[in-house]
């Protein structure tokens, strides 16, 4: 006889080779059994293009540079400056964007730096800030937009990879670029300086 069924349970009895397990087995609805799969296909894809080794976004630490005066900032007006290289390549915008962001520095966590040549095929950026939305873009080239309140993750067009964004800290009045955290277009390395420009 069977002493695990409650009294009164609708439940019918289960002769399943499965049913000892009864209880332990998390309900997982056909929607996440679905996600899990995807999710352990990616991670064996992964394992497979570089065996034994997780990928991280690539970010380089160089010697911080004095940027800006926080006092200077306007809302919504880009200014320019190069870091980590005196390159076309390492052009950015520091902006204020008026709505926090991730990463963002200031009182109010809205001020934020971005490399400004396009990740996809490197069409220049600079000058492509639309105030109104937090947005770099659209590129002149493949219409790639970029969120800034979001770490410049790539919202419409044909790039594959965010925008790379400038981290910055603030010292008093003094706003200093520290590191570049993801690859800038044209470069194999961040930290191998370049010998053209
Ligand atoms: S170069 Fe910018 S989307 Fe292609």
């Amino acid at each position: 006889m069977d002493n695990t069924t409650m009294p009164g349970s609708s439940l019918p009895e289960d002769s399943s080779p499965d049913a000892d397990k009864k209880g332990f087995l998390p309900c997982v609805s056909r929607r996440q059994f679905l996600f899990m799969g995807a999710a352990a296909a990616s991670l064996i894809a992964l394992e497979r293009v570089i065996p034994g080794r997780i990928l991280y976004a690539q970010s380089a630490t160089f010697e911080r540079q004095r940027i800006a005066s926080l006092s200077d900032l306007e809302e919504g007006v880009p200014v320019t400056f190069n870091y980590p290289y005196d390159h076309p390549s390492a052009l950015n915008n520091l902006i204020k964007l008026g709505a926090p962001a991730g990463g963002g520095i200031g009182p109010d966590n809205d001020i934020v730096a971005f490399n400004t040549v396009c990740p996809h095929m490197g069409f220049p950026l600079n000058g492509t800030y639309k105030p109104d939305h937090q947005m770099m873009g659209p590129c002149g080239w493949h219409l790639s937009t970029y969120d800034l309140t979001r770490h410049g993750i790539i919202v419409s067009g044909h790039a594959t990879q965010g925008l790379p964004q400038i981290t910055l800290e603030l010292e008093g009045d003094d706003i200093y670029a520290t590191g570049v955290q993801a690859l800038i277009f044209g470069f194999n390395d961040n930290e191998q300086a370049p010998t053209d420009g």
